[in-house]
Order: structure tokens, then sequence, then C-alpha cells
């Protein structure tokens, strides 16, 4: 897919990864739709897209939620009269009041939202996507999981690492819809990357804690954008599952045989 002259819609692209995205893909030549919970930060990423000459609006939105997901792809086919590109981006790590409190003491109705925002949310994200794109013909949607998600191993953060294991799995059994409508879903599960997400996760471990787990070189947002443009170029790509480390290009998992 030309990435110029298309419609990108990214959610939680208010900060960090989201927002290198709309950057980049708005440089690449598309209009881009920028979904945030936090409507300040939205708008200052338009502010920052518009200032490169870039067309953008903003679409405060909570993508857990039903009604907010429909009006935001209603908006942005609005705004700019179709929509090629979707990135669900937003995510949450355990939404305690601090990342040290997580599953089994976490209460219910917290680690629900996680669950709600990293999976409900990238669920609708897609359905209602599916639904404008397949009107007009096709379309990418990228959904933004982690390398928490994969593997068999411990995780200090359970709910976070179940959630994106579910994103990995949906992603990578919507592969037919690649035949079926001309929509191609696919997946990118980033390593540690430098985002205020990560910022708070280091504020809140000693310096010994933190050099226990930081990888040796920290992923650039603008890198997980170059990834997304990668996915969105190769139009061979469908229930794809981009793995982030490593040397690039960065590897695609191979499709495991269907099992019950
Ligand atoms: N930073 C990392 O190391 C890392 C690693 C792997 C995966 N990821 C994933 O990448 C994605 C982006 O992470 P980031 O590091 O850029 O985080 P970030 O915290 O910098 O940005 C996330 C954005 O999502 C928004 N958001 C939160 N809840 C929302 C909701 N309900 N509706 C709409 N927007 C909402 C936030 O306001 C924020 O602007 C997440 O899904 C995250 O899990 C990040």
């Amino acid at each position: 897919m030309e990435i110029k002259g298309a419609v990108a819609l990214i959610t939680g692209a208010g900060s960090g990864i989201g927002r290198a995205t709309a950057q980049r893909l708005s440089r690449d030549g598309a209009s881009v739709a920028v979904n945030d919970i936090d409507e300040q930060s939205a708008r200052e990423t338009v502010r920052l897209i518009e200032r490169g000459g870039g067309r953008a609006t903003p679409i405060p939105a909570d993508v857990a939620n039903d009604g907010d997901v429909r009006r935001m792809i209603f908006g942005a086919r609005e705004r700019f009269g179709r929509l090629d590109i979707v990135v669900n981006n937003a995510g949450v790590v355990e939404a305690g009041d601090t990342q040290r409190v997580v599953f089994p003491e976490l209460a219910p109705e917290r680690w629900m939202r996680t669950l709600d925002i990293n999976v409900r949310g990238v669920l609708l994200g897609t359905q209602h996507a599916v639904d404008a794109m397949r009107e007009q013909g096709g379309g990418v949607i990228i959904n933004i999981s982690s390398m928490a998600g994969i593997g068999t191993g411990s995780h200090p953060a359970p709910v976070y690492a179940a959630s994106k294991a579910a994103v990995v799995r949906f992603s990578a059994a919507l592969a037919p819809l690649a035949r079926r409508m001309n929509i191609r879903v696919n997946c990118i599960c980033p390593d540690w990357v430098d985002t205020p997400m990560v910022h708070r996760t280091r504020s809140e471990m000693s310096p010994e804690e933190w050099q226990a787990m930081a990888p040796a070189v920290m992923t650039q947002p603008e890198e997980i954008a170059e990834a997304v443009v990668r996915i969105i170029n190769d139009d061979s790509l469908a229930g794809r599952v981009m793995l982030c480390v490593g040397p690039k290009p960065w590897p695609l998992a191979e499709p495991s045989k269907r099992t019950s």
C-alpha cells in the first residue's frame, strides 16, 4: 500500500510510539487522525504534524469504550473521507497507583481496566476499522503488542503480559481477512522502547533493579514507526507477528500450524 495520500488513524498517539508513528506516517504523505484519551496530548501531536506541513486531526476517545471507538472511526472518515490504515497502539501497564502493585495484589477493577484498554481496545478498534475498510475495498490494521506477550516465561506484570499475548494471537488469527476482504491485520511486538511508559516504570525502580533488566540498547519510538511503515508497504504480510529484538530487519515469526 502507498502511504502517500492514504488516511491513517493511530490510537494512543499523544505520546511515545503512537506519536512517533503519527509523525512518520504524516512525513510519508498520509493524513493522520490522532487519537488519545488525553485530548491535550493528541492536540500537541497534531500541532507537531501541522508544524511539519502535514495534515492531522485530534480525535479524543477511550479505546476501551465501544461508543467512543465507533465515533473515533466515524470522525476519521468524516474528516478525511476514507480510512486506509489503523494502528491500534494505545496501551497501559498494570493500572495500579504504582506499577509495583500488580496481580494478585491489584484489585480486580484495576487489572480489568488494563485488559479493557489493551485487549478490548484492540478488538474494538479492529472490528470497527474492518467495517469501514471493507466498504472501500480494503486496508491495513497494525496492532501493537509487546515482547511481554511472547513466550512461556515469567513476567513482573502478569496482566500486561497476558493482554499482549491476546493481541498476538488475535492478530495472527485474522490472517484470512486478507483473502476475504483485502484487509491485512498484523502485529508488532516491541521490546524496551524509550517512551514515557518506560520512564515511569524506571522511576519506580532502584538503579540496581533497572540495571538488572535494562536492555543493552533501548529501541527508539521512531524505529517502531519504521516497522509500521515496513508492514504497510509489504502487501504480502497478513497475520504476521514482528519480533522487535536483535539486528534489523526484525524477524517475522513463522505462522504456526492450526491447533485446537
Ligand atoms: N515502551 C515500551 O517499552 C513498550 C514495549 C512494548 C510494547 N509497548 C506498547 O506500545 C504501545 C505504546 O506504548 P508507549 O510506550 O508509547 O506508551 P505511552 O504511555 O508513552 O503512550 C501511550 C498513550 O496511550 C494513551 N492511552 C492510554 N489509555 C488510553 C485509552 N483508553 N484510549 C486512548 N488512549 C489511551 C495514553 O494517554 C498515552 O498517550 C502500548 O500498547 C505499549 O504496551 C511499549
